[in-house]
């Protein structure tokens, strides 16, 4: 474990900003105060004291900037019923020192399998005293017996895998607010779900499947469900009826999970709406195609970077047999790093061309060169092997594209391939000539096959292999695989 020591005034601000986006968060141990540090779509807070829930419930009434869900559960109970993967962000704000050491290093082996993202402990810095032996606790209720502190905790009690941010003069008072003799420390500790290539998640417009699959997956936990106390806050099961049926048989829990995760559904399609939005602003307020970009990456915008699984990249390009320890690739657009880390694994010799800094800076461990997309007069000649463009080209104006093929097939080895995808317009639906603001930052630019070839012919390329991958009728749209060789 790697620890970074903070001074307390900047503290808290240095952790939020190691935070990253989460939809769903999963606050087990909240007490009466959630956590506020970041706002998900859904909150799902998870409290084994009752009254603690009531004050809870009361609290987030008219609460109006994310859906809360409310558990009256420990977090054993809670944990087993969520799937593998299915909330991004696990909080233990205060949790661990309230149990056993044990059973703290339990919940957290637990909370890895169910996270997408981060982990995010907060604790103090070894054992301080706790204890309320009047049964009223800090806030005169009475979880004086949930307050007490049952186990010290250290940055040596987490692994390799958590970055820990620690503070030597953190807590000035005990909880009553009664000084200390000495201010006392105290740490967060961030775990982060491994490898983002590894991670099997997909595209965006895929979740509401997998949704689905995890809440028969649910269904199998019926036993351990009705053991469940689950207090489910201002969900109505009455909308419908297949949900009023499996409530009326005992299923009333998981009816409302599965209400609140077809919420997320629609949500979705909220959000399809706001992507859209966000593109048109950034037209608006005229903010550079680079810019745009940078925003996408520092916000690891899972949507407009795609993060499409490298092996289906390799195959709709007919690649894969290149993937071999040894190739010398150019990764053109890096979005997420999927692909990047990928061809690493595999033993490739990578270079990346982006047009953002910070997506380069992504995979820079893994990289051995790379450009930006304005330096791409420097790409060195004859050296690649391969060179991979895949959700790209729809990003680009004709101009710039030209430039970007003509420089690449100068890069190439004289048996070197060049496999990119790009847009073209299924019928006449789409304006083909249109390469605006808008259809560049959305990756709206199609072209027909006919105007790709001649910007090939024209770089002194020629097309070697080509194949229609998919279609979008809905879009009007479809897109192209293409083998490009250099003419020698
Ligand atoms: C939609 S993502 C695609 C990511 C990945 N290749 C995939 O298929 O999942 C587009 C990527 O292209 C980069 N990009 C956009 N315009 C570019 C340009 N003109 N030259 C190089 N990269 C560009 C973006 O920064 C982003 O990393």
């Amino acid at each position: 474990m790697k620890v970074t020591w903070l001074e307390k005034e900047n503290f808290v601000t240095t952790v939020i900003g190691q935070l990253k986006d989460a939809e769903v968060v999963l606050d087990i141990g909240c007490g009466i105060m959630p956590q506020s540090y970041i706002t998900p779509k859904m909150h799902i807070c998870c409290e084994p004291f009752e009254q603690y829930v009531e004050v809870l419930l009361e609290r987030l009434k008219g609460e109006s900037d994310r859906n809360y869900i409310v558990l009256n559960a420990t977090w054993s109970e809670a944990i087993k019923i969520f799937p593998a993967k299915s909330v991004d962000t696990v909080f233990l704000v205060d949790v661990v020192e309230h149990l056993e050491k044990e059973e703290g290093l339990r919940l957290l082996k637990a909370t890895e399998r169910i996270v997408k993202k981060q982990i995010v402990v907060f604790t103090p810095f070894g054992f301080i005293r706790q204890e309320h032996p009047t049964g009223r606790d800090a806030w005169n209720l009475e979880g004086g017996v949930w307050q007490k502190h049952r186990s010290g905790w250290l940055p040596e009690d987490f692994d390799d895998n958590w970055k820990i941010y620690a503070c030597k003069d953190y807590h000035t008072t005990d909880n009553m607010g009664n000084p200390f003799d000495k201010p006392l420390g105290a740490f967060w500790s961030i775990w982060e779900y491994p490898s983002m290539a590894n991670s099997q998640e997909q595209r965006y417009s895929d979740a509401p499947k997998s949704l689905w699959l995890d809440f028969q997956a649910l269904q199998k936990k019926h036993q351990a469900l009705q053991q469940t106390k689950a207090v489910i806050f201002a969900r109505k099961l009455e909308e419908n009826p297949f949900l009023m049926k499996l409530a009326s048989v005992g299923y009333c829990f998981m009816a409302k999970i599965y209400l609140v995760l077809r919420r997320r559904k629609t949500e979705q399609e909220f959000t399809q709406i706001k992507l859209a939005s966000d593109v048109q602003n950034s037209v608006t307020k005229r903010e550079s195609t680079r810019d745009w970009w940078e925003s996408c990456h520092k916000k690891d915008h899972k949507f407009w970077l795609s993060g499409t699984n490298p092996q289906k990249i390799w195959e709709s390009l007919k690649i894969a047999h290149l993937i071999i320890p040894g190739t010398i690739v150019l990764n053109i657009g890096v979005g997420l790093g999927y692909d990047t880390f990928e061809l690493a694994k595999h033993g490739c010799i990578i270079d990346a061309l982006d047009i953002s800094e910070t997506a380069l800076a992504r995979v820079m461990i893994v990289v051995s060169r790379i450009w930006l997309t304005s330096q791409i007069q420097d790409l060195p000649p004859n050296t690649y092997d391969l060179v991979i463009s895949h959700l790209v080209a729809q990003h680009m104006s004709n101009q710039d594209l030209s430039e970007q093929i003509t420089h690449v097939i100068r890069s190439l080895k004289s048996s070197g391939v060049f496999a990119i995808q790009f847009a073209y317009p299924l019928n006449g639906k789409i304006d083909i000539l249109n390469e605006d603001e808008l259809h560049i930052k959305s990756g709206a630019v199609v072209r027909t096959m006919d105007m790709f070839k001649e910007m090939v012919l024209k770089a002194g390329g020629r097309i070697a292999w080509s194949q229609e991958l998919e279609r979008f009728p809905d879009y009007g749209l479809g897109w192209y695989g293409v083998q490009i060789q250099r003419v020698e």
